[in-house]
């Protein structure tokens, strides 16, 4: 079963083809960093016009690429929550006009458990049960997973998502946009133990983050207490830019691992799967690798390429939701 994805949810406007949910055919992406990159972050009006002018290239690309013609798709699977309402009904609509005019089922999924099933693209068995820990721009969210299609939410950000803190944290050390692998270089250069950042473990039990008092920290730490986010570029030498990303970066890790691996202690679990953007860090992939090597666990990484935004995840999801034939309606709608 071939199945054509479309993802919109955000500023990437994503196609892929993926056979039986595991085998990707074509996965094509196309950026708008460049065109948000002058505003600091994502505009979601002009997301909306770019999506409207990349997506009906980007599909014939994922069809062309995959050598398949609109014809030898079996289903059309689309994200329609939870992201940026304008970007998302571009996709929705795309593929409902898809479904109806080739007459192929819909399938409508949530942009979360398609970073979970990323970590399953191009293996063999599926990892499951298992817990999965969710990093993104939008999510913190750490579940207990039964199947691709059953998860239970442990817990999940009470503030910023850990994507976010990356990119506020890169825009007040003056990194440049998109902030997440921007800090992930400068942290290569400095030490993690440079600034001692208090962790934000919240209470001792909870599965639950908090990001947003740590990004305080680091403002109060680089231009003094009380200081005001909006106020006066920071002027740090590379070194201590180096140091604060480091340090930074290591809390962030510390509390995501040390989360991540106690629920799995406590559920029971001897598998992990981590995804989304924030899993293509460098230095929480090999924090999480390590750990899973000294405590026994399979760890399941997806690869960079569908760590990011992809439609390769939404196509793969979709085949076990065809199976089970829990497929939309026409009247699927997009919902923020
Ligand atoms: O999953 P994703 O592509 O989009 C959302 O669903 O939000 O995640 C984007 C987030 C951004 O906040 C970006 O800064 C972060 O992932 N990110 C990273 C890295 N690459 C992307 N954060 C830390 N280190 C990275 N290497
Ligand atoms: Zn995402």
């Amino acid at each position: 079963m071939r199945i054509l994805g479309i993802e919109t949810s955000c500023d990437e406007t994503c196609a892929a083809v993926v056979e039986d949910g595991r085998r990707v055919l074509s996965n094509v992406v196309a950026t708008q960093t460049e065109i948000h990159r002058k505003y600091g972050g994502v505009v979601p009006e002009i997301a909306s016009r770019a999506h409207l002018e990349a997506l009906v290239p980007v599909v014939a690309e994922a069809l062309q690429q995959a050598r398949l013609d609109i014809q030898a798709i079996d289903a059309v699977a689309v994200v329609h929550r939870p992201g940026l309402i304008g970007s998302l009904i571009l996709g929705v609509t795309a593929a409902k006009t898809l479904a109806w005019l080739h007459d192929r089922p819909l399938v409508g999924l949530n942009h979360v458990e398609c970073h979970i099933y990323a970590a399953c693209l191009e293996r063999g068995e599926l990892p499951f049960p298992c817990v999965a820990l969710i990093v993104s721009g939008g999510h913190t969210s750490l579940y207990l997973c039964e199947s691709p299609l059953a998860q239970a939410l442990l817990g999940a950000t009470t503030d910023d998502a850990a994507g976010e803190a990356f990119d506020k944290v890169a825009n007040l050390l003056g990194l440049p946009y998109p902030g997440g692998p921007s800090i992930d270089r400068a942290a290569m250069h400095g030490s993690p133990a440079a600034v001692r950042f208090s962790r934000p473990w919240l209470a001792p039990e909870s599965f639950d983050f908090s990001f947003s008092g740590l990004k305080t920290a680091v403002l109060y730490h680089v231009r003094g207490h009380g200081a005001d986010a909006k106020k006066r570029p920071t002027q740090l030498s590379e070194r201590e830019v180096a140091d604060v990303a480091a340090s930074f970066q290591e809390c962030v890790v510390d509390v995501l691992v040390g989360k991540t691996f106690r629920a799995a202690e406590v559920h029971g679990m001897d598998r992990l799967i981590v995804g989304g953007g924030v899993a293509a860090n460098t230095r929480l992939r090999s924090r999480f690798q390590d750990q899973a090597r000294a405590a026994g666990i399979e760890l399941l990484l997806p690869e960079m390429r569908y760590c990011t935004d992809n439609a390769a995840m939404v196509a793969g999801l979709a085949y076990h939701y065809v199976q089970a034939g829990r497929v939309s309606g026409l009247d699927l709608e997009a919902k923020a």
